[in-house]
């Protein structure tokens, strides 16, 4: 049985990168990417497809995405890889990439699923020209690719609103419910294009505009709203580390009440106050099986002011494998992975247990 499986989102290259002050080389993130990819992890947040001017650092997004969709497997197992999107625009820039190099005819021996009859919206079907050039850089791989047989690493979409109008606003420059209407056609696109969506709600157990009182009942209604709208998960997200073992428990149970299943959710810690792993072992016996983390407890968003980084996923794989839970993450190679990027990065690997396992 699956029960004892946790599955672990590494958000590190998307949530761990994007609050880096100095520009981080592309090279830098795509090795993040690969390397990660060799712990046993199955499930990665390359990038992000927003807007440059608000978060300079993911800009070469598009180039992460070519990537993973060009290279050899860096796996021995199917890998996910998941990119952030705030509005249509960040979709038609992640289409404009992925109906390139996704197609059959440029590298994969298996068709995508074909879109379903409810399409809704208009597509953009700008680059699905048949006779579009393959890029420069998936040349070689691609046809090693196509010939050697190699699985098509599946790709996911995330999509993000909050529990509050101030952190909406600052994020994103929209209300809460301009920010679910934006969604609506980012989902009906995805799903017309086979594309799963997950959707964060950020800011549900504490805001650093409006304090830490986040009401529950809001977070249970803005996830009832996304999965109705075709969310497959909804990530739960403590922006600014200001839950506690008792707020997590009492939004677990609110979430509950609203007939929202363990299975479609998530959790998101941020490890600002030094909770975020009894936040998550709560959640663990609510019986939530999904968490977000970051290597080295990289990360943070731009537009929380005085959050710090994700829990560290070290820290949390680590935790979980002491539960006899298992999570298929090899706790060495992925503290070598911390201890690496912190270098690359000049910041210190803050994991505890990246750096004990290393020590020992
Ligand atoms: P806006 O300024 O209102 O947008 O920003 P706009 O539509 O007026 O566009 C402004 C300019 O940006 C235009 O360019 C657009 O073309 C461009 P100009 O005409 O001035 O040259 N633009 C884009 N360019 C590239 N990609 C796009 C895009 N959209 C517009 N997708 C907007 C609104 C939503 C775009 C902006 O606020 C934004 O990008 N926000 C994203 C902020 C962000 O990335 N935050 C961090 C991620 S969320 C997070 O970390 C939380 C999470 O980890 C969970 C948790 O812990 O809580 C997920
Ligand atoms: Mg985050």
């Amino acid at each position: 049985s699956r029960s004892d499986f946790v599955r672990i989102v590494e958000v590190g290259p998307r949530d761990g990168l994007q609050n880096e002050k100095q520009t981080i080389p592309l090279a830098t993130k795509i090795e993040l990417v690969d390397r990660l990819a060799q712990t046993g992890l199955e499930t990665i947040e390359a990038a992000s497809f927003v807007s440059p001017k608000w978060v300079p650092q993911m800009a070469s997004s598009s180039e992460v995405l070519e990537h993973v969709l060009n290279s050899l497997p860096t796996a021995p197992h199917p890998m996910t890889y998941q990119f952030l999107l705030p509005n249509e625009k960040g979709l038609d820039n992640f289409l404009n990439i992925w109906q390139r190099d996704s197609s059959p005819q440029t590298a994969y021996p298996t068709p995508p699923p074909s879109p379903s009859p409810d399409s809704g919206p208009a597509l953009n079907t700008s680059s699905q020209d048949p006779n579009a050039m393959p890029s420069a850089s998936s040349g070689a791989d691609a046809m090693h690719k196509a010939n050697s047989n190699t699985p098509t690493p599946k790709i996911e979409l995330s999509i993000f609103t909050a529990a509050t109008e101030t952190f909406t606003r600052k994020n994103t420059n929209c209300t809460i419910s301009e920010s679910l209407s934006r969604s609506s056609p980012i989902m009906s696109r995805a799903r017309a294009l086979d594309l799963p969506v997950r959707a964060y709600i950020s800011v549900a157990l504490g805001c650093p505009y409006e304090g830490p009182n986040v009401d529950p009942h809001r977070v249970a209604e803005l996830a009832v709203s996304l999965l109705e709208m075709g969310a497959d998960e909804i990530s739960v997200a403590d922006t600014t580390g200001m839950g506690t073992a008792r707020s997590t428990a009492e939004l677990l149970k609110v979430l509950t009440a609203a007939g929202i299943e363990n299975a479609d959710l998530a959790l998101h810690f941020h490890d600002t106050y030094g909770q975020a792993l009894v936040n998550a072992v709560v959640a663990l016996e609510h019986g939530i099986r999904t968490f977000d983390s970051a290597v080295a407890g990289l990360g943070g968003c731009p537009f929380s002011p005085g959050a710090t980084g994700n829990v560290a996923t070290e820290d949390m794989v680590h935790c979980f494998h002491s539960l006899g839970a298992r999570t298929g993450v090899d706790m060495e190679r992925l503290a070598q992975v911390g201890e690496w990027i912190s270098e690359e990065l000049g910041r210190a690997n803050e994991s505890r247990a990246g750096k004990a396992t290393l020590a020992q």
